[in-house]
C-alpha cells in the first residue's frame, strides 16, 4: 500500500479567533470548481483526528478511554487536490493515519461517483473537492465499555466532524456533514475493511458564498430579542 506524507501540520495562526470560526461556521452546499491545497487537506485532516500529544498518543478529538476507534478516508476525485509540486492526488480514497501524519491509499479509481450515490444523490458530494468518511470499528471501544461503547464512538464521530467544520471555517473553506446515506454502498465504495462502520462524511470545498456575522448584529439582535421578552 503505497504512503503519502502530509505537509506538517501549522498550530500557529492569526487568521480567525475560535470565537470567530464558531460564529462564521455554516453547512456549505454549494462549492467553486477549484482545486484544494493539499496543505489545507492536511490542516483539516490534522484537526479532524490528527496527534496533539505525542507522549501519549492523543489526538486532537476528545475519545472515550481514549480508545480512538475513529478511521478517517479522504475521497478525492481526478484534480480534486493539488500538490506543492503542481501534480494532483490520485483519485481514490485514502486513509489517514494521525501517528505518521500521512495517508494511505486503499482503494484508487473514479469512487467519487459512487460515494456521490451512496449519499443518496446529494449534490454538494460531487462538487466538493474531499469528502471525509468519518468510519469506526466499534470493537476498539465496545471491548471496554460493552453497548455504551456505541454511544461514545457516535459522540466521537460528532466532535470529529466539528473539528473539520472548524478548521475549514478557520481555511475560508466551506463543509456540511452528511449523515444521510446508505451505509452498505458507501462502506464499500470507499473501501472499509468488514468491521468499520461508516458514520459520518463531511464534504469540503471552497465555498460560493461565506457567510459572515459582525459582533454588533449577533449582540444587537440578542439585545432586541431580551427587550421584547421583558428582560433586562
Ligand atoms: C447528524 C447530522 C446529519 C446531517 N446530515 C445532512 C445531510 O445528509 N445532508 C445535508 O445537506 N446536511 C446535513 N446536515 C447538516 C444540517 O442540515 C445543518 O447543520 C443544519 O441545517 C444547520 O445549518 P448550519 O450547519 O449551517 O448551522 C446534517 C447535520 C447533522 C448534525
Amino acid at each position: 500500500m503505497s504512503m503519502i506524507s502530509l505537509p506538517l501540520p501549522r498550530i500557529r495562526s492569526d487568521v480567525l479567533s475560535v470565537e470567530q470560526a464558531l460564529a462564521y461556521r455554516r453547512s456549505h452546499r454549494s462549492f467553486k470548481d477549484e482545486p484544494l491545497s493539499i496543505n489545507d487537506i492536511s490542516q483539516i485532516l490534522w484537526a479532524a483526528y490528527g496527534l496533539s500529544m505525542p507522549i501519549k498518543g492523543f489526538l486532537t478529538c476528545p475519545s472515550a478511554g481514549a480508545t480512538y476507534p475513529l478511521e478517517l478516508y479522504l475521497v478525492v476525485g481526478t484534480e480534486d487536490v493539488e500538490l506543492s509540486d503542481g501534480e494532483f492526488l490520485e483519485p481514490g480514497s485514502y486513509r489517514y493515519l494521525p501517528k505518521y501524519h500521512a495517508l494511505a491509499y486503499v482503494k484508487p479509481g473514479h469512487i467519487k461517483e459512487k460515494i456521490y450515490r451512496a449519499c443518496l444523490s446529494q449534490k454538494w458530494v460531487l462538487q466538493a473537492k474531499a469528502n471525509i468518511v468519518i468510519a469506526a470499528d466499534y470493537g476498539r471501544t465496545t471491548q471496554y465499555y460493552g453497548e455504551r461503547g456505541i454511544r461514545y464512538v457516535v459522540l466521537e464521530a460528532g466532535h470529529c466532524a466539528q473539528n473539520i467544520y472548524l478548521e475549514a471555517t478557520g481555511l475560508g473553506l466551506g463543509a456540511v456533514a452528511i449523515g444521510a446515506f446508505d451505509d452498505d454502498e458507501l462502506g464499500e465504495a470507499t473501501g472499509l475493511r468488514e468491521e468499520v462502520q461508516p458514520i459520518y462524511v463531511v464534504a469540503v470545498g471552497i465555498p460560493r458564498h461565506r457567510y459572515f456575522i459582525s459582533e454588533n448584529t449577533l449582540q444587537e439582535h440578542l439585545r432586541m430579542k431580551r427587550r421584547r421578552k421583558g428582560l433586562v
